[in-house]
């Protein structure tokens, strides 16, 4: 067996300053979607006549053109990228997890007058039958919902990834999984994003000592011992054997057959040894369980636009909704052409506040507590929430809604694509914070999902995420954690995909993919600006307004950065890493022709850079 090709010699710096550090501190939450300290100016963005894929890596977004270089379409790009990132990405996502896609399509056989095929696909994981709604309170150990079995729920990606593709792509299972088995077994460069999702794992390993035997091959594979370094090359036989029997026999060879049987045996191993009763976790049935629907998106307009968004359990969807119902009541478009930056900034934010006190009240699996989505939605609450929003003052939390809290979460990635004939995709994924549960099912190659913990895991007292939530959203079997995964489409009036865009960065998805898009669709920027873009996020609690490094020097008004505005309007200002990574397909009109051309951005945050013809 091949594995990465590590420096065995004297552990690298990083090793030796969590070692010196870990006597002292306490663990920290992984953090690495906070940029590194310089960005790349270029190279992160392309424009491109024809089709586009934008991904958080480029050989995942290579993987998705290729798709499209065959004559596939939007949805066979975004499986083909979405395989692939399951191992070039395997810190943020891949088939250990679970995500939303949402599609626009032109109708089959291009029927006129038929109308585009729009679906909100959601393959996040379940809740598995052992979970229980105080599974987590029983059990003294306070990362059971973060690390090994306990926090895994049964992964939906696969399923999900083939579902779309057998019912809305046109390549078959062997072409799309090709560019991700080949990354497996060629291997691929560590990069700085992975570096700084490794630097925060290994801390996790370095003070848990025990987690580098119980997580083996997260710990030897893919944090090289430790010693893992910029450069080095990663290959993963075992994950290409995997997807090459996904290949040849589809979903069953995950959920059916000896490999489902080895991924239960090795979550109830491991889950008994993190306290569990003599209940299993994951039972046979569980992998039978549908995993994937396939419903209509959640719409809203904005600006004479339509807005394709993704339903629950996914907040992100009636967040960026409601948010963007307020910046048109609240006229964000012409405060940004009076050049009121500093007012603009403060208006969003206030909408920001609102959404997420919602969120928090009455958010969580329609299935298990219903979401009412048409009061949230409402012209009755929005006039209300715009009308409440007071140009010359923040407020305490209390004036937004019931006090509870958000926190915030490293992994996760996004894929965003339009094809040639104007299909588009936007595709959201994730298998929770960093590496996941570090579990690994033996010879499989990925990290298990600890989804487990975007449940509200505890009530009286926030989780290790300082995540507490509405009790709707309790652990209960078959039901699906809340997400603020927002994969968004953005159509023209004559149904032409304008824009398409998502995040990763827990709660900050949220923000960044509303800041992104407004950065298009108000501020004009072309997609490279709008992603690179300074960005701020409030979740409403705790009751501060992050505002990443370096925002200041780009948003001034009156010769005041816009910290210093938002200081005198009250808010509690904290300056910050940026936390979110927004991958962007736009299409933007081209005077030089007459005709429009694709603009792609992947977030130079995490180093990624589009593909496309
Ligand atoms: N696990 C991050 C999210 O789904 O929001």
């Amino acid at each position: 067996m091949e594995g990465p090709a590590v420096n065995q010699s004297p552990p690298p710096l990083f090793v030796i300053a969590i070692l010196a550090a870990a006597a002292f501190a306490a663990p920290t939450l992984a953090q690495s979607e906070t940029a590194p300290a310089a960005l790349p100016t270029s190279g992160f963005s392309a424009t491109f006549d024809h089709y586009a894929v934008a991904a958080d890596h480029p050989i995942a977004s290579a993987a998705g053109a290729e798709m499209l270089a065959q004559g596939g379409n939007a949805v066979d790009a975004a499986v083909a990228a979405s395989f692939t990132l399951s191992v070039v990405r395997p810190f943020s996502c891949g088939i250990g997890g679970g995500g939303f896609m949402v599609i626009s399509l032109p109708p089959k056989n291009n029927t006129p007058d038929a109308p585009r095929i729009e679906r909100a696909i959601n393959y996040r994981e379940l809740a598995p039958r052992g979970a229980r709604k105080n599974i987590y309170e029983s059990l003294k150990k306070d990362r059971a919902s973060l690390d090994g079995g306990l926090a895994s729920a049964v992964p939906g990606t696969v399923a999900g990834l083939l579902y779309a593709l057998e019912t809305y792509g046109t390549l078959d299972r062997a072409a799309v999984l090709a560019p991700a088995i080949r990354a497996a077994r060629e291997g691929f460069a560590v990069d700085a994003a992975y570096m700084r999702s490794a630097m925060s794992a290994t801390e996790r390993f370095v003070v848990n000592k025990d987690y580098q035997t119980r997580f083996a091959f997260t710990w030897e594979r893919l944090l090289g011992a430790g010693a893992i370094k910029l450069g080095d090359t990663i290959k993963n036989p075992e994950q290409a054997a995997l997807l090459e029997a996904i290949a040849q026999d589809g979903a069953s060879a995950f959920y059916a057959g000896p490999f489902a049987a080895s991924m239960i045996e090795c979550v109830n191993a491991d889950a008994h040894t993190a306290g569990l009763g003599p209940v299993k976790w994951f039972t046979e049935q569980d992998l039978k369980l549908p995993r994937v629907s396939d419903t209509e998106p959640l719409t809203t307009t904005f600006l004479g636009k339509r807005v394709l968004l993704m339903p629950p359990p996914s907040s992100g969807g009636i967040a960026i909704a409601q948010i963007l119902g307020l910046a048109e009541r609240r006229e964000l478009a012409k405060l940004w052409t009076e050049g009121n930056t500093a007012s603009y900034a403060h208006q969003l934010v206030e909408s920001f506040k609102f959404a997420f006190a919602d969120r928090a009240e009455y958010l969580a699996d329609p299935k298990f507590s219903p979401v009412p989505i048409d009061k949230l939605l409402s012209a009755e609450r929005l006039d209300n929430f715009a009308s409440r929003i007071t140009p010359s003052t923040s407020h305490g939390p209390e004036y937004y809604g019931e006090p509870g809290q958000i926190g915030n979460d490293g992994g996760t990635s996004h894929i965003s694509v339009i094809d040639a004939a104007g299909g588009a995709v936007a595709c959201t994924e994730t298998i929770n914070t960093e590496f996941g549960s570090f579990l690994v099912v033996p010879g499989s190659g990925f990290c298990l999902n600890n989804q487990m913990d975007d449940f509200t895991t505890r009530r009286d007292r926030p989780n290790a995420y300082k995540l507490t939530q509405s009790d709707k959203n309790m652990p209960e079997p078959g039901k699906r954690p809340l997400s603020s995964m927002s994969p968004t489409i953005v159509l023209d009036a004559d149904n032409t995909p304008v824009l398409v865009a998502g995040a990763s960065g827990g709660p900050r998805i949220i923000t960044a993919t509303t800041q992104a898009i407004l950065n298009v669709l108000i501020r004009n920027m072309p997609a490279s600006d709008a992603v690179a873009a300074k960005r701020m996020h409030h979740q409403w609690l705790p009751s501060v307004l992050e505002i990443e490094r370096g925002f200041d020097d780009t948003e001034i008004m009156r010769g005041l950065g816009v910290s210093m505005w938002m200081r005198k309007l009250h808010h509690d200002v904290k300056e910050t890493g940026s936390g979110a990574v927004v991958q962007m397909v736009a299409r933007r009109p081209d005077p030089t022709t007459g005709t429009s051309r694709l603009d792609a951005a992947s977030d130079p945050r995490k180093g990624g850079s589009p593909a496309g013809e």
